[in-house]
């Protein structure tokens, strides 16, 4: 600070407050009312404060944990305007070489209020910026009441998760309008309490809409513990998703080994064959003109003797390989006790309906999420089966829009799985399902909710158009600068602490929330986690008794390959 601000600063406070300090002890300041430094510099929606570190001292030991924090990085600070006040969050800081023990600091506005007159504290507060202070305002702490009003609800529909950093009663809330409207992304290092926030966050949601539409992808299988009771778990045992909803592109992917030039021939071959299989149903007769990619039924011997008699029909000198390649590989399936879940023999009826009915739980009877568990899938056509379970969602809704329509929210765990950046893309057709639902998704009334520990092999694209960001820890710096470039500045501040968050600890940004928040996760009920509790080694490893029969069950198991 200069001589002259300083000057400035120290005539603000009142004229007995260093005297009362200095007779009753530090803690005796009334915190709050008192600046702790001066507005030096406004630039667009970026400022520069400085503090005064004896004030900071001061502020150390206020029983308001909000007080204790404010000037630090992450912290908010508020700044008279006129009548009112602005909120601003701390940035950075650095040491001011002018002025012995002074502090600058940067600081983004999130957003202005008016003042209670008798209080002192924040009310009516609004996001973004009307009127910034000029150079020499005063700077104050703000306070556990300023949060709780700023954080109060405005009247729209929210869900409660945690309470927010770092006073121990003010509740954070997500509008579940804004953060489904323009989908979510939930990030964090491994073991930082993902999935556990993810079920936090899906369980108030189907608590405050029971009627509600919602489809997890879950690759680990660890959710249908949390979701036992409030929805339904589909799996290898009970999926049945019939094959024929898969479009060309989809059976492409299951049903031809070939690589180059070869897969372009046998993808022509079996496009071919697949159009006439299906429109020997009688569904396809009824309608006339069918494309390949019609979800109509056909049966599996069909498309082989429709092969086979293709096959029949080369001339002479021509390769059957091609024709016996996508023959083998459909008897294959047909045979693998692994793939029943899809090939079944009983899965050649029309149960398209039905089938959409129970995945999208339409309607919900009481469980309004269905929980998608294919960590049964064999590894080969997992990307596949998620593909056609999330093109049926974007499909559904692109022809369900003449109806009344009803949002649906899918979720997909080990979103970097799915929607790949260029450079682990293997150009599967999942990615493309995916991306052109965060693209397009919202205008159909689908919400997206992607969750992954690694937010840098995303896809391009896919992290912004998430309206609301929920970064846990992350410890990769890489994956730090994706989540930087995917947030608003005005959240700058708050990023800064990403990689010093404590597990349950998440900031929040964007449209779910009035302005960025650092959240401390609540408890979640046991019965609600999704299995992934961390093993306790230790304990475990004192534990005798029962080993032979467990390894013979999992033998078993094993090779009855879950059947
Ligand atoms: N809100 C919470 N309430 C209770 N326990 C929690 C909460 N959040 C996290 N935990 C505990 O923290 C541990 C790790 O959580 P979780 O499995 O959700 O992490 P993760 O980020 O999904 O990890 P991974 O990347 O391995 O999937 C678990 O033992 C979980 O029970
Ligand atoms: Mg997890």
């Amino acid at each position: 600070m200069s001589e002259l601000r300083m000057n400035e600063f120290h005539n603000a406070r009142p004229a007995h407050a260093d005297e009362l300090g200095a007779e009753r002890g530090v803690a005796q300041v009334d915190n709050a009312r008192e600046p702790i430094g001066v507005v030096l510099e406004i630039a667009g929606s970026g400022s520069r404060i400085a503090l005064d570190i004896t004030r900071l001292t001061e502020c150390s030991t206020d029983p308001d944990p909000s007080v204790v924090l404010s000037g630090q990085v992450g912290s908010q600070i508020k700044v008279r305007v006129g009548n009112g006040w602005l909120l601003a969050s701390v940035r950075s800081q650095k040491q001011d070489s002018r002025t012995p023990g002074g502090i600058l600091a940067s600081v983004d506005f999130l957003g202005e209020g008016e003042e209670e007159r008798l209080t002192g504290r924040i009310h009516a507060f609004r996001r973004g910026v009307t009127m910034y202070p000029i150079p020499g305002a005063l700077v104050y702490p703000a306070t556990s009441e300023d949060l709780r009003q700023i954080y109060a609800s405005d009247g729209r529909s929210v869900i409660q998760i945690g309470h927010v950093h770092p006073t121990k009663d003010i509740r954070a809330g997500l509008y579940v309008d804004s953060l489904l409207g323009k989908h979510f992304a939930l990030l964090g290092s491994t073991g930082t309490g993902k999935s556990t926030s993810a079920a936090l966050i899906l369980h108030r949601i189907c608590e405050a809409s029971t009627e509600g539409h919602v489809v997890m992808i879950d690759p680990h299988g660890e959710y249908g513990a949390a979701f036992r009771n409030t929805g339904v778990i589909l799996d290898v045992t009970n999926l049945q998703m019939p094959y024929w909803l898969m479009n060309l592109e989809e059976h492409c992917e299951v049903f031809l080994t070939s690589r180059g030039n070869d897969r372009q021939e046998d993808a022509e071959i079996l496009a071919k064959c697949l159009l006439e299989a299906r429109q020997r149903n009688r569904l396809a007769e009824q309608m006339g003109k069918i494309t390949v990619d019609a979800p109509i039924p056909y049966l599996l011997s069909d498309l082989t003797t429709i092969i086979s008699n293709e096959m029949g029909k080369l001339d002479k000198g021509r390769t059957s390989a091609p024709y016996l390649r996508i023959k083998n590989k459909i008897d294959e399936l047909k045979g693998d006790p692994r793939y029943q879940f899809m090939f079944s023999g009983m899965l050649v009826g029309d149960t398209m309906a039905e089938f959409l009915a129970k995945i999208f739980r339409l309607p919900s009877r009481g469980r309004p999420i269905s929980i998608i568990d294919v960590s049964g899938v064999p590894s080969d056509v997992t990307t596949t089966v998620v593909a056609v379970l999330s093109r049926l969602v974007f499909d559904f809704a692109v022809w369900a829009r003449e109806e009344k329509t009803r949002p649906i929210l899918l979720v997909c765990e080990e979103a970097h799985r799915y929607v790949p950046n260029e450079k682990n893309a293997d150009g599967s057709s999942v990615g493309r399902v995916l991306s052109r639902i965060a693209k397009e998704g919202r205008k159909y009334g689908i919400s997206l909710g992607l969750i992954t520990q690694r937010p840098s092999d995303l896809a391009e694209g896919v992290l912004s158009q998430c309206g609301t960001i929920i970064a846990m820890r992350l410890n990769n710096e890489r994956d730090q600068a994706f989540v930087r470039a995917a947030m608003p500045e005005g959240a700058r501040g708050f990023l800064d602490s990403i990689p010093a968050l404590r597990n349950r600890e998440c900031i929040i940004c964007g449209e779910g929330v009035s302005i960025p928040i650092r959240v401390s996760f609540d408890e979640l009920e046991e019965f609600k986690r999704p299995a992934s509790e961390d093993p306790s080694f230790s304990a475990l490893w004192k534990n005798s008794g029962g080993e032979e029969e467990m390894v013979l069950r999992t033998v078993q198991r094993w090779r009855a390959q879950g059947r």
